[in-house]
């Protein structure tokens, strides 16, 4: 591979979620043109790719990641002329764009699925997982991971929603049906793809029982179907045959990957994705049986597993570098203080993660620092997962208020409340009624806000990504965590040639005293490059403070 073909190790990506970005016709719900209208905010910003989530034609089950027709766009956002006329405005202005490639399941809706379940002998059956007799998966929405169908007395297998049908992956028709759909959008000249859940395609060929303890209802699929026999296979096959014949980006979703598995996925000499998603740093605030079981995250532990990726993929592979997206809640208030340090603690959290190797995301409203929410009651949301883990809960005794604490720490409407551009009614995201409501902190958190103040969130996000630019060692250095140990910390430094980096972050809201001699000179001695704070003593962390040395 060539060096100018790995543009995206030198890029910054933002996610734009469109049913929450801007609406542009007052029906509620953002939209393609809304999209277009903030692309110079974007510019401002000094993003390089737009991550589009999907705005493909669907039936809305799980916000578009239902797909009923890959080759249309969803009517709610707009018409094939506006897609093109947004690709037209986001190159113009020199941006790229990734599509979300949805291709683990499609909508129930979707032609392949309303023939493949015709009958056991029609030419779709193959698209899609059918059996006789399910086994004991549960679907990641709570519930049976099968669905009995009447007409030919089978099963389905979903590994999400009922209205996601998994396709069969072992078919080659398939493959190549998928293939061809990639290219489609490839030949209008987008920059590559980000792949939903694309390690969950490949299944175990006898869909074995998983594991189950007596209080569980379902069995854990997932080592029958994360990082599963064929998956290297079907990737590489992927890319050979589409993605290796123009200077794409790619980024797969992967739950379940390890950092041996993500060289495997990443490392370019063996032409599968150029980067993933990992999850195990989102799940360190989990305690046993899943995301809903709410623990504090032990800073440590979160030093440990990212210094972990880091070095395992340096010269090997490539990470990608996030907190945030549209299923995760807002990082401020997870791992920050959206309170009494919110603007701190926004920026410190973002000079951790920026100064990492990798390439990093930001997800719409992250620069401005929005926080999650609270509704009052779950009529007030939106989100499948939500809703079905309430009901599931409710059933097997669990307290309503027990439910809500999960649902605020944890819920995906945490991150799907609509942009706040400004302080005007809805946030000025639309003239209507919002399909889910907007945070009531909208007044003091905004878009608007931001932009009037040089020492907001956003202007350092700016600085953060200018950055990158300048100094290479951010893109190819080495990393080495510092401080190890530390409670309150995370501190690293990176080398490259004669250049060398060290970054403090304090997580904590008590002021922390550095007492390793050490560091303490270096403190002294070294440039400050970015802080959060205006630069006064150099021995001590002040609450959530962030400082970047250079030498
Ligand atoms: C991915 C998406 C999530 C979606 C799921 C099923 O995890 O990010 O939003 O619900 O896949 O498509
Ligand atoms: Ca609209």
């Amino acid at each position: 591979m060539k060096m100018n073909d790995q543009w995206w190790k030198k890029s910054v990506v933002y996610q734009i979620y469109p049913r929450s970005f801007m609406d542009s016709n007052g029906d509620g719900i953002g939209d393609l043109q809304g999209i277009i209208q903030k692309l110079d905010y974007l510019k401002l910003l000094g993003v390089d790719v737009i991550w589009l989530s999907p705005v493909y034609d669907s039936p809305n089950d799980d916000n578009g990641y239902d797909i009923r027709n890959y080759q249309a766009i969803m009517k709610e956002f707009g018409t094939m002329g506006e897609f093109d006329q947004l690709l037209t405005e986001i190159h113009k202005r020199g941006l790229k764009v990734i599509m979300d490639l949805v291709v683990n399941h499609t909508s129930d809706e979707h032609e392949w699925f309303v023939e493949s379940k015709k009958s056991k002998d029609n030419p779709y059956r193959d698209y899609y997982i059918w059996r006789e007799e399910p086994n004991n998966w549960g679907s990641v929405f709570s519930g049976s991971a099968w669905e009995h169908d009447e007409t030919t007395n089978e099963y389905y297998l979903h590994l999400f929603s009922k209205k996601q049908p998994d396709l069969n992956w072992e078919n080659p028709k398939l493959r190549q049906e998928v293939y061809q759909m990639m290219k489609f959008w490839l030949d209008k000249g987008i920059d590559g793809f980000r792949m939903d859940v694309i390690n969950f395609i490949s299944k175990h060929p006898d869909l074995p029982d998983g594991v189950k303890d007596e209080q569980q209802q379902y069995g854990d699929g997932s080592p029958y179907f994360m990082n599963g026999p064929r998956i290297h296979e079907f990737l590489h096959e992927m890319n050979q045959e589409v993605l290796s014949k123009s200077p794409v980006m790619t980024v797969g979703e992967m739950p379940g990957a390890s950092p041996e598995d993500a060289i495997q996925y990443t490392d370019p000499n063996r032409e599968e994705v150029n980067m993933i998603f990992t999850f195990e740093h989102m799940d360190l605030d989990s305690a046993p049986g899943g995301k809903w079981n709410l623990k504090p995250l032990y800073l440590p532990d979160l030093k440990e597993n990212l210094a972990k990726w880091q070095t395992a993929l340096h010269n090997k592979g490539w990470n990608s570098l996030y907190w945030n997206n549209h299923d995760q809640p807002r990082i401020v208030s997870r791992f920050g203080d959206d309170q009494d340090y919110r603007v701190e603690s926004a920026k410190m959290l973002a000079t951790c993660l920026h100064f990492m190797q990798g390439t990093p995301y930001i997800y719409q409203g992250e620069e401005i620092g929005m926080t999650n929410v609270k509704f009052d009651c779950l009529e007030d949301y939106r989100d499948i997962e939500t809703i079905n883990m309430y009901h599931e809960r409710k059933s097997l005794g669990n307290s309503h208020e027990d439910i809500m604490n999960s649902i605020y720490t944890k819920g995906r409407d945490n991150a799907r409340t609509p942009i706040q551009w400004d302080d005007s009614e809805n946030g000025g995201f639309t003239s209507g009624k919002p399909w889910i409501q907007v945070n009531p902190r909208y007044k003091e958190i905004n878009v608007k806000a931001a932009l009037e103040d040089p020492n907001s969130i956003f202007y350092f996000y700016q600085k953060l990504i200018a950055l990158r630019r300048e100094l290479d060692i951010i893109v190819e250095g080495s990393f080495q965590l510092l401080l190890k140990d530390h409670p309150e910390i995370f501190a690293y430094e990176r080398k490259w040639q004669d250049d060398h980096l060290i970054v403090l972050c304090n997580f904590s809201s008590s002021e922390i005293v550095i007492d390793e001699e050490d560091l303490l000179s270096k403190m002294q001695e070294y440039q400050v490059v970015i802080s959060n704070y205006e630069q006064g003593n150099k021995g001590t962390l002040r609450p959530y403070e962030a400082i970047v040395l250079r030498k």
